[in-house]
């Protein structure tokens, strides 16, 4: 054991020992004891708030990143379908331009307009013939009608594959539109509340347009139900001179290439 020297003090003396245990020293060295406690206090304080703060911001980044990839993934989704839509419509009509009648599926403003002729509180099936990659489809369930009172008969099978994955509650019938009736035997439990068509009708002679929808108002629809029809030609595709029809037409729906105009026909005698 290491004795200090005769009159010096020790190192680790107390400050108070040191200035020989006055109260004045006593009450400084308290003092300073506080401080620094308090110092210590504000510091650990500090720490926290910075972690905080720190945490706050990454957790900010973190979720605007998060929403920002989900906004570049829907928009990257919708695109790839959108394009997926063209890509698969215009291989249908190079396969077969005759039968698929346009180079790109229908704008959502046509289909929104061929929808509105369609009253979805008047009850039963609605058919769409020629639905394609399903543009008309959206819009009709856009506008009320649900998705299991629909009957889409659409004659190409890759359509019919994507139809099925994309309205998997409606019913899809693989088959020939303009022998209507015939091909959706079994398929309508009650008559239709309308028809909704985007053959392209003008491929066809007149006989066989009329054949179609005769077929339509006498075996498929409802009484005073509509048949709907767009065209992007100047006149009616249906012959109305002598048919029993009556008729109106849209204004030209111009967001669509190339522009359109939708047809209603009815039975003048139900
Ligand atoms: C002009 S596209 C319209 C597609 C879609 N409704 C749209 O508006 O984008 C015509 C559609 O009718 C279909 N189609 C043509 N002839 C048909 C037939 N005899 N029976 C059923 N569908 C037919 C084509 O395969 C094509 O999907």
């Amino acid at each position: 054991m290491v004795h200090p020297a005769p009159g010096s003090r020790p190192r680790n003396a107390s400050l108070a020992t040191r200035l020989g245990q006055s109260s004045v020293a006593a009450r400084l060295e308290d003092e300073m004891r506080l401080t620094a406690a308090e110092l210590a206090d504000s510091v650990a304080q500090a720490r926290l708030r910075v972690a905080a703060a720190r945490y706050k911001v990454e957790d900010e980044v973190r979720n605007t990143a998060g929403k920002l990839k989900t906004r570049v993934r829907k928009a990257a989704d919708e695109a790839r379908a959108k394009f997926g839509d063209d890509a698969r419509f215009l291989k249908s009509w190079i396969d077969s331009p005759g039968r698929t009648g346009a180079v790109a599926p229908s704008s959502p403003f046509l289909a929104k307009r061929m929808a509105s002729y369609v009253d979805p509180l008047v009850e039963g099936p609605v058919v769409e013939i020629g639905p394609g990659t399903g543009p008309v489809t959206e819009a009709l369930i856009a506008r009320g009608i649900d998705e299991s009172r629909l009957v889409l008969v659409e004659f190409a099978p890759e359509f019919c594959e994507l139809l099925r994955g994309r309205f998997p509650r409606a019913t899809i019938v693989e088959g020939d539109a303009y022998a209507l009736s015939k091909t959706l035997q079994g398929h309508l439990g009650e008559k239709a509340s309308a028809v909704v068509s985007s053959l392209p009708l003008f491929n066809r002679p007149p006989a066989e347009r009329s054949a179609l929808v005769n077929d339509a108002f006498d075996n498929v629809l409802q009484p005073g139900a509509p048949f709907i029809q767009f065209t992007y030609a100047m006149v009616s595709p249906i012959t109305r001179k002598g048919s029993g029809l009556k008729s109106q037409v849209s204004d030209w729906v111009l967001r669509n290439i190339p522009p359109a105009r939708v047809w209603v026909y009815r039975r003048s005698k139900p």
